[in-house]
């Protein structure tokens, strides 16, 4: 499987619209095309961000392939909005839900085309979510609390990731996220398909290409 670096848009300008636009402009021009759309409530985490979703709107129309990252209390809520739109993957947190109601999000996002999955927070006890992860086509694994981009990657996150992909199909992608530069991503490189970053590319952008080399 392909390895993918996803950019956060929770490193660019959500305050200001024409900004936003100029900066996303910037990473088209290094072929950033793979998208990681954070959503915050300000309820399930103490922040709140791209609620708005005519930013996602504008990079559909741009050609991005965009995983959703839905850090909200009221996850059915915003999965009905997202899976009206082209998006590639959904995953929300399975600390938000009851284990049944999860697994009936997890199958209404898949009935829509989409790929749909958990978001795993970094002290989440594994083993009341097997079965969750069994299910999922993807797995967001946090390497840090969720809420804020710029944090320092939790370190040990990759024995996590090894712990949850003996737990899941070898297919499934794993995807970590938080504090994911380019010397922490090598330590989760085996069993992870995804790599978030947001403020590490945006500072580095020139990178990028760099970065792709080195994980694939
Ligand atoms: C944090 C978000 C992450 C974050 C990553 O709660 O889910 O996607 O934006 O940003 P960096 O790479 O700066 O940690
Ligand atoms: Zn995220």
């Amino acid at each position: 499987m392909k390895k993918i670096i996803e950019l956060s848009v929770l490193a660019l300008d959500q305050e200001n619209e024409k900004r936003f636009k100029e900066q996303f402009e910037n990473c088209l021009k290094y072929n950033i095309k793979d998208i990681h759309y954070d959503v915050m409530d300000n309820e399930f985490v103490p922040n709140k961000s791209f609620m708005n979703l005519e930013f996602l709107d504008y990079l559909i129309d741009k050609g991005c392939n965009i995983s959703v990252h839905l850090m909200v209390a009221d996850v059915e809520k915003f999965v009905k909005q997202i899976v009206t739109k082209k998006v590639k993957y959904i995953t929300f947190h399975c600390e938000a839900e009851k284990i049944e109601k999860s697994i009936e999000i997890i199958k209404y996002i898949r009935s829509k085309g989409i790929k749909g999955g958990i978001a795993i927070k970094p002290s989440t006890n594994l083993n009341d979510y097997k079965e969750l992860i069994k299910m999922s086509d993807k797995i967001t694994i946090m390497s840090v609390e969720p809420g804020f981009g710029g944090q320092k990657y939790i370190d040990g996150s990759e024995i996590r990731v090894n712990k949850i992909r003996e737990l899941c199909y070898n297919d499934t992608i794993l995807e970590i996220d938080g504090g994911i530069n380019d010397k922490t991503m090598l330590l989760c490189k085996n069993n992870i398909n995804h790599f978030v970053t947001g403020s590490f590319l945006f500072n580095n952008i020139e990178k990028f290409e760099e970065l792709k080399k080195i994980l694939n």
